[in-house]
């Protein structure tokens, strides 16, 4: 099997934090290429109202595969999945990945019935997350926190800004009052934090996020699409990623960030797309 038999793999986010999601699809499937497209002129989506993020993620997604035919796609944001899934799904051909905070793994994995979940301002308050929570961990002590720093601090991170400890300290509190010993990162850019996250709250047991989990559903699809598993798992490439397309600019330090997540990047190209900023409504997201 050659290279050029390899599947493509389109990996969305608004910003570094579908990086994570990317990073266990290559981990899984080595041989795949991928490519990552962050609209990171519209971010942060936790800020947007849903047909904000509706519009601006379908308009990005269908023309990154005008330019790049890809054979699945993932929506590597929890808070574009929560509202985008079905039209996207109606406007494209290709298969649609999405990813949903882990509340049915973290009620599985909790001993003491009491779990956390940090997200996005968005994602904590919409329904979405209220049936998940109903439905799986109807049983448990739910706290909810969506604070709009965490997700600017894993975009620092990209710069070499550290995460400031004694603000997320505060940020964490009603997680350590609680008690809880899981935590659900339902925002891809948490993993990205997990050092610190680890670091102030070394008493939970359990950190749960979506992306192996995803990872995974790329694998069973590609294999659906009888692609060749072989080709997928064992050659691995040294420059996994085929393309970067931003919306913004290209932040200072990704291509090294990215290195350093074994998702080496053969070109990246910023103000991609032709969206420009948002006009930001705050409080309607
Ligand atoms: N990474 C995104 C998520 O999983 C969102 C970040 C944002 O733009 O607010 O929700």
């Amino acid at each position: 099997m050659t290279e050029a038999a390899a599947p493509c793999i389109l990996v969305f986010d608004s910003g570094v934090g579908g990086l994570s999601v990317a990073r266990c699809i290559h981990e899984t499937l080595p041989g795949a290429e991928l490519v990552y497209l962050a609209d990171n002129a519209g971010f942060p989506y936790g800020d947007q109202p849903e047909a904000v993020v509706i519009e601006r993620c379908t308009t990005l997604i269908r023309k990154a595969l005008e330019e790049i035919p890809c054979d699945v796609v993932v929506v590597a944001c929890n808070t574009a999945s929560t509202v985008v899934l079905p039209r996207l799904r109606s406007l494209i051909d290709v298969p649609v990945v999405g990813v949903v905070p882990a509340i049915k793994p973290a009620a599985s994995r909790t001993a003491n019935r009491r779990i956390g979940v940090l997200a996005t301002p968005a994602t904590v308050r919409r329904p979405y997350l209220d049936r998940l929570i109903d439905e799986f961990a109807g049983d448990c002590q739910v706290v909810r926190i969506g604070h709009p720093a965490l997700v600017c601090w894993a975009e620092q991170l990209v710069r070499g800004i550290p995460v400031p400890e004694a603000e997320l300290r505060e940020v964490l509190a009603p997680l350590k009052q609680a008690g809880v010993d899981t935590v659900v990162l339902g925002c891809t850019h948490y993993p990205l934090l997990l050092d610190a996250l680890k670091t102030v709250l070394p008493e939970i047991r359990h950190w749960v996020d979506s992306g192996d989990a995803i990872a995974r559903r790329v694998q069973f699809l590609l294999g659906e699409a009888s692609r060749d598993p072989q080709a997928i798992t064992h050659a691995k490439r040294s420059e996994p990623v085929r393309a970067v397309l931003l919306s913004g600019e290209v932040p200072h330090g990704l291509a090294g960030f990215m290195a350093a997540l074994g998702l080496t990047a053969i070109r990246i190209e910023e103000r991609w797309g032709g969206l420009t900023d948002p006009v930001r409504v705050t409080g309607s997201a």
